[in-house]
């Protein structure tokens, strides 16, 4: 048994004391008593716990990884959060600019990717538990938008049915205009009978669409996202921005970076979140490496009424970044690019003479390296905000607006 002060909190969310000893589930300040295991105190007793420790709201935190800090105040994790991307920027040699922080609220996320497992009695459906292969079952989840909870029966029945004892399958579900659209993987194959089952399930219980294995089982219904003025049906399991409430953030963001931009290019534009409203103003040429989300993207502002021209191209960024020349063209640049940034697509953006860009990034590391570029090129960052969709996680997302 021994005892440590906990300095402070990791990337992962574990409280962190000197050694370093990580200690899950502690917050700065506290003094915890528990069992040493090489690196790792099992805490059994919070000795002096911290100011910022409340009680969970869900009921299911103690074994649910969906969380991770229920056991914070908001207000220490908005502070922690904030402080990830400050740490992240003074590392390039930045200024830590005084970020806001926007929040979405608790049952809003309306895209989860979700585990399940066939049991004797039905089936699990749920998060893992932290660093095993268990899964919580999560009838009162606190993160979840209402529509998704409503959909965990019918998510169980699919999985009794077409998953196998041995494995864990991967739900990607998200919430449309028409019902949830489900995309299924890790499965039973499928066969006719299977086939005809699992769309039976699907269309009694209100699904827009299911796919398994990315296999069409039942469309009765377009998945429909709505981005602006524009419906759009993207691709099973394509990216969606986690909350309603984050995407509308991020867009203003967004906006405010573009201004008044008559052409914009959308690096990484997936199916069209900011491109299609973006264009009720401007000119977009959309680039994006998934043909089939450019397909889906194009096919709504063809749909749509009002908006001003759209362009789509498919094209891997990593490989192939537009360069100074085709930047060129452009009074603003949209980048949202995933974890890993877009550092060529950067360097080629600091040679080119375009002075306006909103990135947008799931990865302040990521995200400096790459705006240090920037800077470095004689941009300005003018604005930065927090835009947080995974409340209780340790992810953390940010908006960021440069000029020159
Ligand atoms: C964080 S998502 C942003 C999507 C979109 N901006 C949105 O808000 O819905 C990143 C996008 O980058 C795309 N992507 C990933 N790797 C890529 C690459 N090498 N080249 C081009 N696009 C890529 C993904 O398909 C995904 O649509």
């Amino acid at each position: 048994m021994m005892q440590a002060r906990i300095e402070r909190l990791g990337h992962h969310g574990d409280g962190i004391a000197p050694g370093p000893v990580f200690v899950p589930r502690a917050l700065p300040g506290e003094l915890v008593e528990g069992v040493l295991e090489g690196d790792r105190i099992e805490v059994l007793r919070i000795l002096e716990p911290s100011q910022d420790r409340v009680r969970p709201p869900c009921r299911h935190y103690k074994s649910c990884g969906g969380c991770a800090l229920q056991h914070a105040s908001d207000a220490f994790v908005s502070a922690w959060k904030l402080d990830v991307v400050r740490t992240a920027l003074v590392a390039q040699g930045m200024e830590a600019i005084s970020a806001g922080i926007e929040t979405s609220p608790p049952h809003s996320r309306r895209r989860a990717v979700l585990s399940a497992r066939r049991t004797k009695a039905g089936a699990l459906v749920g998060f893992h538990t932290p660093k095993s292969e268990v899964i919580t079952v999560i009838p009162d989840c606190q993160l979840l938008h209402p529509d998704l909870i409503e959909a965990l029966p019918a998510l169980e029945d699919l999985v009794a049915l077409g998953g196998s004892r041995k494995g864990t399958l991967r739900l990607t579900v998200a919430l449309t205009q028409n019902g949830p659209d489900v995309a299924v993987t890790g499965g039973k194959p499928l066969d006719p009978t299977l086939q005809m089952e699992l769309a039976a399930i699907a269309g009694a219980r209100g699904f827009a669409r299911l796919t398994w294995e990315g296999e069409l089982v039942a469309q009765a219904a377009p998945p429909t996202q709505r981005f602006g003025v524009a419906d759009v049906k993207p691709p099973p399991g394509a990216f969606l921005q986690a909350t309603a409430e984050g995407e509308a953030a991020l867009l203003r963001a967004v906006r405010s970076a573009v201004g008044n931009a008559a052409k914009v290019v959308d690096l990484f534009a997936g199916s069209g979140t900011f491109s299609l409203p973006l264009a009720l103003g401007a000119e977009v040429h959309a680039v994006e490496g998934e043909a089939a989300m450019l397909e889906a993207l194009n096919h709504g502002w063809r749909g749509a009424t009002g908006l001003k021209r759209v362009t789509t191209e498919a094209r891997d960024l990593y490989l192939r970044p537009l360069l100074p020349d085709e930047l060129n063209r452009f009074d603003a640049i949209v980048i949202d690019p995933p974890r890993a940034g877009a550092e060529a697509q950067m360097r080629e953006i600091a040679r080119s003479s375009v002075r306006r860009v909103a990135a947008v990034s799931c990865n302040p590391v990521s995200f400096s390296r790459d705006a240090r570029l920037l800077v470095e090129a004689g941009f300005r960052l003018a604005d930065l905000v927090v835009i947080d969709q995974f409340r209780w996680s340790t992810h953390v997302e940010l908006a960021a607006q440069f000029h020159r």
